[in-house]
């Protein structure tokens, strides 16, 4: 109800059922949504609109109780309608709904008053609340405050939950933000709230909730990414398996997948929305163990090193780099990004604790396969060699390298990322098509190392992809604080030696050209499949997971590893060998 979203939702087919089709948002004030370009200007809700609304409310909390709920939660946070009452920002009315304060706290205490005459006084009642909105002239910390007192004073509630941000600004807060670190606006409310207070905000560490409620900060804490990231969290703490959590990394890749529509995603958990088919209790160990080979230690050969080891499978993992992590690695040595790292680290130590061995900087080429093969003897072999970043400027736009880009010094912006780029020179062109953090923190990178950098891109803006995960507005502002220029809307036509002709999209006429002593490409993969197709011709069991299939996001790579690793132990070993006994049956082709 009131959710702030940029087409109204369509619970009915239109065209099926039109009479119950109402093509607008709605909300106290007609204000266009802000937090997005072309935002939808909703319907300025009636008097007679706004008493449905708080009977659905008190209807749908009833219905929650009678369904064997303990309590309900009202949701006066983040920018949603009960949120625009309050907000003098959004509210703009001058009847009793809008204008002073007194009314715009109607609508919360009408909402609380009518939902707790429907539920009884048994049921517990909450309400949610943002402490501060992180936005200009919307409601800070004091006033907050004070709307909880008149709320306890009003009403019968029985607990706040506090968060933090609105739409405007940001709820899902990035992985630079310290652990806990609302605790200062949970104790603000501590100091005036005779309820409990429920405190949010990048919490992982046990030991950082103990302190949060020791210390008196709150008096219990939510946890929101991390239990997304590991629903077993409590398990492993109340088992003293610290060690085995999942930390949430904050690259938002779950709130991606919401705001496009999609459920709920983890970037490295793929059991998040398949609990009732591979949640804890799915856990099998294998019958018949089997020696698996796997090729590549990146995302997705990790995670079915992890699973398969954990089936109690003997692996072993051929890895060329000299550390883990395939793609993840260079994001993760990324400024600001360094956390993204660990998602590949935690795979690789609870792959090596199930009993996977990891051999790094032992690359698997044409030269030695026949050699590791009759060295390791594996029943199957799983090839998860990746995808390489190319330095040509190939792109899906053109469909070809640009033209001279060998006269240039051209690179990939992981070589930047992972220091293999030896000097930095006066001046920088990072080209961008990915979209994504990738380009926009290696330019910030090489800018702080004194090189003067230009970031272009051929769309309209800088970052596209980071505005579902909400990093648009950290990765712009590390972009402007490190001086890196930006041109947008503009091509690299062609490259001659440390000149670079760039045009505009939409006036190709319009060219120039640039210093550009390095030329860093964020622009296209390419999967790694020779060890693939060598495989292939030997007639082994093989299968191949990830980018060497398709390059893509950790997300693929992981669910493909996750999935392949659980068919291996459902498999039947069955196919019978010339001259007696079985041989291994499967491909995953
Ligand atoms: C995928 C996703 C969906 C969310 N949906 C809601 C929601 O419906 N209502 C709400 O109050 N907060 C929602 N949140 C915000 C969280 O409740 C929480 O306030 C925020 O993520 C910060 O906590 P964390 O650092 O523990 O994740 C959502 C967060 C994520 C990641
Ligand atoms: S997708 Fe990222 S931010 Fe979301 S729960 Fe998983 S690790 Fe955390």
């Amino acid at each position: 109800m009131g959710l702030r979203s940029p087409t109204p939702f369509l619970k009915t087919d239109p065209a099926r059922d039109p009479y119950e089709y109402n093509a607008y948002t709605v909300a106290p004030s007609q204000m266009a949504i802000g937090e997005i370009p072309g935002g939808p200007t909703p319907k300025e809700l009636e008097e007679h609109e706004i008493e449905r609304i708080l009977q659905n409310f008190a209807d749908a909390a009833r219905r929650a109780i009678s369904a064997g709920l303990d309590g309900v939660e009202l949701h006066l946070a983040h920018g949603y309608l009960p949120w625009q009452f309050l907000s003098p920002l959004y509210n703009l009315r001058n009847d009793r709904w809008g204008g002073s304060y007194e009314n715009r706290l109607r609508f919360p205490v009408e909402c609380l008053r009518r939902i707790r005459t429907r539920i009884g006084a048994r049921a517990i009642l909450g309400y949610r609340i943002n402490s501060t909105s992180f936005w200009e002239g919307d409601l800070e910390i004091d006033d907050v405050k004070r709307v909880h007192l008149d709320l306890e004073r009003q009403t019968d509630i029985d607990y706040v939950s506090v968060s933090a941000g609105v739409h405007h600004s940001w709820i899902h807060t990035p992985m630079t933000f310290e652990q806990g670190w609302e605790r200062e606006y949970s104790r603000a409310f501590k100091t005036v709230s005779s309820k409990p207070v429920l405190m949010v905000g990048r919490i992982s560490y046990p030991e950082i909730a103990e302190d949060l409620i020791n210390s008196g900060d709150a008096d219990a804490i939510l946890l929101s990414r991390q239990m997304i990231a590991d629903e077993q969290w409590l398990t492993k703490v109340k088992q003293g398996r610290e060690k085995d959590i999942r930390r949430c990394v904050a690259a938002n890749y779950c709130w991606r997948s919401v705001v496009r529509g999609s459920r709920v995603q983890c970037a490295y958990n793929p059991v998040v929305g398949r609990e009732a088919i591979w949640g804890a209790s799915s856990t099998v160990t294998t019958y018949a163990s089997k020696r698996i080979l796997i090729i590549g230690a990146g995302p997705a050969g990790l995670e079915y090193a992890r699973v398969a080891s954990g089936q109690g499978h003997a692996v072993i993992v051929y890895e060329r780099e000299r550390a883990v992590g395939g793609h993840v690695r260079a994001y993760g040595a990324l400024p600001y990004r360094q956390q993204y790292g660990t998602i590949a680290t935690w795979l690789a130590a609870q792959a090596s604790g199930n009993g996977t061995e990891i051999k790094l900087e032992r690359p698997v080429t044409a030269e030695n396969l026949d050699v590791i093969l009759a060295a390791e003897k594996p029943d199957h072999i799983v090839v998860a060699t990746g995808a390489a970043y190319r330095r040509d400027g190939f792109q899906g736009q053109t469909g070809k390298p640009i033209s001279g880009w060998e006269t240039g010094r051209c690179v990939s912006w992981d070589h930047v990322a992972l220091d293999r780029v030896a000097a930095v020179p006066g001046e920088v062109l990072v080209l961008d098509e990915m979209a994504d953090v990738a380009a926009p923190l290696t330019a910030v990178k090489l800018a702080k190392g004194g090189a003067k950098v230009r970031l272009l891109t051929r769309w309209p803006m800088i970052g596209m992809e980071t505005m579902p995960e909400v990093y648009f507005h950290w990765i712009m502002t590390y972009l402007q604080e490190a001086g890196v220029e930006l041109i947008t809307s503009h091509t690299v036509r062609q490259i001659i030696g440390n000149r670079a002709e760039i045009a505009n999209v939409y006036q190709p006429k319009n060219s120039r050209r640039i210093n550009a002593d390095l030329i860093v490409m964020a622009t296209a993969r390419t999967s790694e499949t020779e060890i693939y197709r060598l495989l292939r011709e030997r007639h082994v069991s093989i299968e191949a997971i990830g980018c060497v299939l398709a390059p893509r996001t950790v997300y693929e790579a992981t669910l493909e590893g996750h999935r392949a690793a659980r068919k291996l132990s459902e498999l039947r070993w069955t196919v019978a060998k010339p001259g007696g006994g079985s041989r291994l049956a499967y491909s995953g082709f």
